[in-house]
């Protein structure tokens, strides 16, 4: 997962927020920690994340407006909306979103994605004979499968009636994407890898207003990696039981150990 699955998302958000791209590894890991169960993790430990993740956000806004550069942290920071800029407090909580927001989704669809391909050894290869052709499809199961993001909430704003439910304005409801992305109304085989489906019918980046921002960028990021692990590796094993994270907001591996070699 670090090795392969991780570097490039680390990479690209710190190389869109102009810093170190070495940092992005280290800021990625403070995200493993804030989205992981509190409980699986030494006391303390996640609160002590996010003071690093806004403590590094601070050395971030002196260095940007002491020498602003053409990236989006030095924009973030001089653009202005209804006459304000950010103030710092928003400018990190931002900062947060998108180290989050970037790093843990990508790289878990990118591992997840690749587990399950390896556990269909005849999706792979229908995917392998046709890789440039195939992968956007396969990558849209692959995020509908996996949904590496597991739930969003949202406060209701006028009464609404799903499925014969009458929720009220004001209710708090959570959006479990997964259940979306196995409703046997709207998916034939649910539960089945099907890089055939065609049509990106899911709802892993959420939908409406909220809709993810990076989108473009993951699939990028996603069709790139995959495309050179497949087309560069053969006979790749799965050596151990992969390792979950523990988090109920966030769907991935930790560490996904295998063999391979060399076409
Ligand atoms: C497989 C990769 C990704 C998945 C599955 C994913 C999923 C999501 C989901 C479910 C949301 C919430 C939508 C909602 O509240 O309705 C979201 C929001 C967001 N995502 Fe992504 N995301 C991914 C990659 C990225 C990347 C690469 C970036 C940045 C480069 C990014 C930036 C954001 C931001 C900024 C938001 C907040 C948008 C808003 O609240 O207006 N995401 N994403």
């Amino acid at each position: 997962m670090n090795e392969v699955a991780g570097e490039m998302p680390s990479f690209v958000i710190a190389d869109l927020m102009g810093l170190p791209l070495t940092d992005g590894r280290d800021l990625y890991r403070l995200t493993e920690v804030i989205h992981s169960d509190p409980a699986s993790l030494p006391e303390g430990a996640g609160a002590a994340a996010v003071g690093a993740m806004f403590e590094y956000g601070l050395s971030v806004i002196k260095e940007k407006r002491a020498r602003p550069g053409d990236d989006l942290a030095s924009q973030l920071l001089s653009v202005e909306l209804d006459g304000r800029k950010l103030s710092d407090e928003e400018f990190l909580l931002f900062f947060m979103l998108l180290v989050d927001a970037g790093g843990d989704t990508t790289r878990n669809l990118v591992g997840t994605g690749l587990y399950e391909l390896l556990n269909a050894p005849e999706q792979w290869r229908g995917l392998a004979a046709d890789l440039d052709a195939m992968m956007p499809k396969a990558r849209d199961e692959l995020l509908r499968l996996t949904s590496p993001v597991i739930y969003m909430r949202r406060t209701l704003t006028q009464d609404f009636k799903l499925h014969d439910i009458l929720m009220k304005s004001g209710d708090k409801v959570v959006m479990y994407y997964g259940a979306a992305n196995r409703d046997p109304r709207v998916f034939d085989r649910p539960h089945d890898l099907d890089i055939h489906r065609g049509g990106a019918r899911h709802l892993a980046f959420g939908g409406g207003h909220h809709v993810c921002l990076g989108q473009w960028f993951a699939k990028l990021e996603i069709d790139a990696i995959l495309i050179e692990v497949i087309s560069r590796l053969k006979n790749i094993k799965i050596l151990e039981t992969p390792q979950w994270l523990n988090s109920t907001f966030i769907s991935g591996m930790t560490h996904l150990p295998i063999s391979f070699e060399r076409h």
